[in-house]
């Protein structure tokens, strides 16, 4: 099947937003007297704001009320706002670019699949927003990864069949939402936690154009 389309994540795989993501729920959690690591941080990579929420006040056995969900939800936005307001085109990962121009220059459509509510805000600061043919976030979907939804709602936005995609994701639940989507998996981050991708990269520089091709 040739590629036509290629999909990428945001958090973790074009930028580092991933460590301020974590940095922001750590805070929130250590407030809360609830204390949140690195590899529980993996779990969440990928889930949306209020299931990430809900992951971390289960594991501690807390229930809190909708009305409270909301006001948690706000601080720990307040607080990834904060740390992602210096953002510049300086943040955006080395390889990007070069990938980027290879895809456009071979009539490759190149689409965004995003669990963040921030995704639209965080590509402008990144100076790559006009570079996507579509983009698909969390503001647009009802489900989230590992639900397959924004996934094909950007191959729709793309008008190119699941089957012709690839999707690129440092997440558990982003691999599992491609799967799930019909497209092929590519994993950037650590093959012994990306099990169900196709291939897995230490970074998106690590992935070549040949490579996507040849898939
Ligand atoms: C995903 C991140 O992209 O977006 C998660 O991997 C994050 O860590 C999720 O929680 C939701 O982001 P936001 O910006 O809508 O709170
Ligand atoms: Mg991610």
């Amino acid at each position: 099947m040739p590629v036509k389309a290629v999909i990428f994540d945001l958090d973790g795989v074009l930028t580092d937003t991933a460590h301020y993501h974590f940095q922001a729920w750590q805070a929130l959690a250590n407030g809360l007297g609830i204390a949140f690591t690195e590899h529980d941080n993996e779990q969440l990579k990928g889930v949306d704001r209020l299931g990430s929420l809900r992951w971390i006040l289960q594991h501690a056995n807390q229930q809190v009320s909708a009305e409270e969900e909301n006001r948690l939800m706000q601080q720990k936005n307040q607080r990834y706002l904060e740390l992602i307001a210096h953002m510049s085109p300086a943040d955006l990962f080395a390889g990007v670019q070069p990938l980027f121009a290879a895809l456009r220059q071979s009539g490759i459509k190149i689409g965004l699949a995003s669990a963040s509510k921030n995704a639209a805000l965080v590509v402008v600061r990144l100076g790559i927003a006009d570079q996507f043919d579509y983009i698909a976030d969390a503001n647009k979907v009802v489900n989230s990864k590992p639900d397959p939804e924004v996934f094909l709602l950007a191959a729709k936005g793309l008008g190119v069949a699941p089957g012709h995609c690839i999707g690129v994701e440092d997440a558990v639940a982003g691999v599992e939402a491609i799967n799930r989507a019909g497209m092929q998996a590519i994993g950037i981050g650590e093959p012994s936690v990306l099990k169900n991708a196709l291939k897995v990269y230490p970074s998106v520089q690590a992935l070549k154009f040949a490579d996507l091709v040849k898939l």
